[in-house]
């Protein structure tokens, strides 16, 4: 029987929800959430300049509507959900923005490791992120390490992540395994790619969400967003809330996925 989000989520979370809110929840089906979600995380510059205030502001609001959304994800039984945080094309910001980024990163993990944990949100991460600074790559291993036994949301923090670097990493490892004889080259295949990408064993993502009105994939989840169902809002990110996440899923249950197919 085919259940609405309304009726399977706790009493408590539903007395948080405003009218508009309710309303969006009880059109949504529990059965065609998506497993997977994908944000692109854009616009904190946007924000601060609208209000004149520094680049910093924006990005700081943007990490507590990094911590709404983990919360809400959770909350409304979303498997994974992937953020795109740091691009290997971020470096090209000036130093101060960099290692502001960096310091929020910092900042968010010693603030809310043990919320997430309470939440049973599992950290993991897509990228080099022994290549960033040696406080951040030392926090996100703490993270991902006291979250590793938690079984509900996984949280994958994509950091210096490039799409094409993540490619020719996973194209790098089966050349060699080939020239050491593990492999054929007949036996390349879609699922011994996947098994050398960063998101190696989640399931692709089922809906892509990018805010602040810019149109293009930047080099995120080239290979896994295939079929993906993209969701494009005019909201900056610092102000995504919980009525956008839930405007999002209703446009993606209304999608008919076909991966190719017929209908
Ligand atoms: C895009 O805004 C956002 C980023 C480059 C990074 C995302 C960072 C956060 C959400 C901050 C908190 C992150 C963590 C992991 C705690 P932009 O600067 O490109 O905005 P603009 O296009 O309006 O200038």
């Amino acid at each position: 029987m085919a259940k609405l989000l309304l009726e399977v989520l706790k009493p408590n979370i539903i007395t948080n929800l405003n009218q508009t809110e309710i309303n969006y929840l009880s059109k949504l089906w529990v059965e065609k959430l998506p497993r997977h979600i994908a944000i692109i995380m854009d616009g904190n510059g946007r924000w601060a300049q609208k209000r004149m205030l520094p680049r910093s502001a924006g990005h700081r609001e943007g990490a507590n509507a990094l911590k709404r959304t983990v919360e809400f994800c959770a909350q409304l039984g979303i498997k994974v959900l992937t953020v795109y945080a740091f691009s290997t094309e971020n470096w090209k910001r000036p130093k101060t923005e960099i290692n502001l980024l960096m310091n929020l990163l910092v900042e968010y993990l010693q603030k809310e490791m043990d919320a997430l944990c309470k939440n049973n949100v599992k950290i993991i991460t897509s990228g080099k992120i022994e290549e960033l600074p040696r406080d951040a790559y030392a926090e996100i291993l703490k993270a991902k390490s006291v979250s590793k036994n938690n079984t509900g949301l996984i949280l994958n923090v994509a950091l210096n992540y490039g799409s094409r670097d993540e490619i020719l990493k996973a194209v790098k490892e089966i050349a060699a395994l080939v020239k050491d004889g593990v492999y054929d080259i007949e036996d390349i295949n879609y699922s011994l790619m996947e098994a050398h990408l960063y998101t190696k064993g989640l399931p692709e993502p089922d809906l892509l969400i990018r805010t602040s009105g810019e149109k293009r994939l930047s080099n995120f989840l080239l290979w896994q967003l295939a079929y993906t169902e993209l969701f494009f809002t005019d909201t900056l990110w610092p102000d995504f809330d919980k009525k956008d996440l839930l405007e999002a899923l209703l446009s993606y249950q209304n999608r008919e996925r076909r991966f190719g197919g017929l209908k």
